[in-house]
């Protein structure tokens, strides 16, 4: 039944009236809406809620991780994979370049780049690296390295140049000495000035008076700009400290698809991921390029640390998209599951745990949840999953007894039987909008004894492989009611993460993603789902309360929660008609309400955030409140 119903409010689009405050303001009447909802939250606690309940998950795919959140910038610095040959390099003044597997610069990296100088050159030559489709050059520090070899004193000249501009955001010289025997590694630090764009280069040039008639060989270079907490090998820290605004509880490393390998010897492999950069080899990933890895074992647990985040790992659990290997065939790699292991927790007087602490670790890492395997439910997996995951739980289990497992699925057949006693399942939801509200109920009835995890969810508006492009404001809603649905049921639903989180925009190879970027200035873009999980993550209690209300769940969909007398209260309208919704939490005064609010097709675009979060404080309030919702709106109320 309609009815005029009258708010009181200064604010547009989702309007939240404090009513004490907002008889102070300006009065609005809300015309043609349907009846207000009322919302009475008990201060009376219900089920504990999880501490990790949002979180995200990580994988390296549309350059998420090379030439995206792990700061290095320059592509192809080290020839790992087959594809790549010249990609990214080109000549500075008259020499020719080719990649040179005679000189390979480790045992790892086993090619480097030949610059032939001709005879009669005079000026300074060299090459360039152009990154990932361009260099983004701020006002900042950066350091940069590279290996040599070849017989050659003098200088070298580092440069950060615009490509069509030719402008110059960085010009610094060194002195080397290299020699004819052996690569040698040169490191330095300079100033660079602010770039307007992203079309930048860097460039290495020497005296090709010094050279003429021979070449030299270049090897594993690298850019970094400032890095996040000023970590070495570390994250970038524009795209890093973005991601920590988000208040994520946990990281659910290392994939996804990517941890799987197209085949067994293309999975991720712990051990090719740690120690010098120059000492891993990369990989051929499951994302068409290959990976560098130098965001390795170690820097997805020091980034974890930086962002105070749990870290759950993921192990290859005998399943590749090519061969699936179980039994005695698994157990070589069980005893490089448990070397891993004692990487992460022996102390330094173990093999691994003193190799860990070599690579900059003394300490043991706290990693207390462990996934084994990914979506085993999928591409051949089930039937052989159960002994696998046994085999894997009980090598692990019997000597690191405190640590937490979760099975890569939730399909019954799939999984042992019975399942052992904690184990969380993993469940990976890409859906429409529509089917997403549907399973707001999935986890009322779930037995209390067995948690569950959302490890990827997204909602995605159609079937086509490439996805929408970015998120909609109808998706990003449906994803709230998704997840309120989850809250209200987080004594079992532990851990959930959108997926996947990150793509450089000139890369993609799946959208939507949560948030993206390219090397121009700004172009940093959350999208819609990246202001629910920010919102969600940030406004949590430790305990459900049960809400007394006027009306069914939908269109309007809400969970409250507390912590001592800090309350929250989640909405989201997956509905056309504004609502207003009347919540009463008594004993509250002050406090903000987020809300973000969109036409039902509207969404942020790459480089155009125009959908954001707007957040309005609320002042002596005597616990009522008048919150009017927007058709697709997503709003939190934080008081206490
Ligand atoms: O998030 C993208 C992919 O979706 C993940 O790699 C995989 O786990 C899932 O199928």
């Amino acid at each position: 039944m309609k009815s005029n119903s009258v708010t009181y409010s200064s604010l547009g689009a989702a309007r939240c009236i404090a009513l004490a405050t907002c008889l102070a303001g300006a009065l609005a009447y809300s015309n043609g809406s349907v009846d207000p909802i009322s919302l009475t939250i008990s201060s009376e606690g219900g089920n504990k809620s999880s501490p990790l309940l949002y979180g995200i998950m990580f994988e390296e795919m549309d350059h998420s991780g090379d030439g995206g959140i792990h700061g290095q910038l320059l592509q192809n610095n080290g020839f790992q994979g087959t594809s790549l040959s010249l990609t990214s390099y080109a000549p500075v003044g008259n020499v020719i370049i080719s990649q040179d597997s005679s000189k390979p610069v480790s045992k790892a990296i086993t090619s480097s780049l030949n610059v032939e100088v001709p005879d009669g050159v005079t000026e300074y030559v060299g090459f360039a690296n152009t990154g990932y489709n361009g260099i983004p050059v701020t006002s900042a520090t950066y350091n940069s390295s590279f290996w040599m070899m070849g017989n050659y004193s003098g200088t070298i000249n580092l440069q950060l140049v615009g490509t069509m501009s030719g402008k110059i955001y960085a010009d610094h010289n060194l002195t080397v000495k290299s020699t004819e025997s052996k690569f040698t590694e040169f490191k330095t630090t300079f100033n660079t000035t602010y770039s307007p764009d992203g079309y930048n280069e860097w460039h290495l040039t020497f005296d090709g008076s010094k050279v003429g008639g021979s070449s030299l060989n270049f090897g594993y270079i690298q850019l970094f700009p400032p890095t996040f907490k000023g970590r070495e090998n570390g994250l970038r820290d524009d795209l890093a400290s973005f991601l920590d605004e988000a208040n994520p509880a946990f990281l659910r490393f290392p994939g996804g698809n990517n941890l799987e390998g197209l085949e067994v010897d293309t999975r991720w492999k712990w051990n090719t991921t740690i120690g010098p950069v120059v000492d891993r080899p990369g990989r051929e990933s499951d994302w068409f390029y290959p990976n560098t890895d130098a965001l390795g074992l170690d820097e997805y647990l020091w980034w974890c640390e930086d962002m105070n985040m749990a870290p759950l790992l993921a192990l290859w659990a005998g399943k590749s998209y090519g061969d699936i290997l179980s039994g005695p065939d698994l157990e070589p790699f069980i005893e490089d599951i448990m070397n891993e292991m004692e990487y992460l927790f022996g102390d330094d007087s173990t093999h691994y745990g003193n190799l860990r602490a070599q690579n900059g670790r003394k300490k043991p890492w706290k990693v207390d949840l462990i996934e084994i395997g990914n979506e085993d439910d999928l591409t051949g997996g089930c039937e052989s999953y159960p002994d696998r995951f046994n085999q894997i739980y009980k090598a692990i289990r019997d000597k690191y007894p405190d640590i937490s497992f979760i099975a890569s699925n939730g399909d019954y057949k799939c999984l042992p039987s019975p399942l052992p006693e904690n184990v969380i399942i993993d469940l990976h939801l890409y859906r429409k909008p529509d089917d997403f509200v549907k399973l707001f109920n999935q986890f009322d009835n779930q037995p209390r004894n067995q948690s569950v995890m959302i490890g990827e969810f997204g909602c995605r508006n159609t079937t086509s492989p490439d996805g929408d492009y970015w998120p909609f404001m109808q998706g990003s809603c449906s994803e709230a009611v998704y997840m309120i649905g989850m809250e209200r049921n987080s004594d079992v639903v532990k851990m959930a993460a959108y997926a996947p989180l990150l793509q450089h925009f000139d890369f993609a190879s799946w959208s939507p993603t949560l948030y993206g970027f390219n090397n121009t200035p700004n172009s940093i873009t959350p999208s819609t789902s990246y202001f629910v999980t920010k919102m969600f993550a940030s406004n949590k209690g430790d305990t459900i309360l049960s809400v007394e209300s006027s009306a069914e769940f939908g269109p309007v969909y809400w969970v409250a929660s507390k912590t001592d007398s800090q309350y929250y209260l989640k909405l989201a309208n997956y509905g056309t008609e504004e609502q207003t919704v009347k919540v009463s939490i008594p004993g509250t005064k002050t406090g903000k309400l987020e809300v973000l609010a969109a036409p039902q097709y509207q969404g942020d675009t790459p480089f155009n955030a125009q959908v954001q979060t707007v957040t309005t404080s609320i002042f002596n309030s005597q616990g009522n409140y008048s919150i009017v919702m927007d058709p697709w709106a997503v709003a939190v109320l934080a008081v206490s």
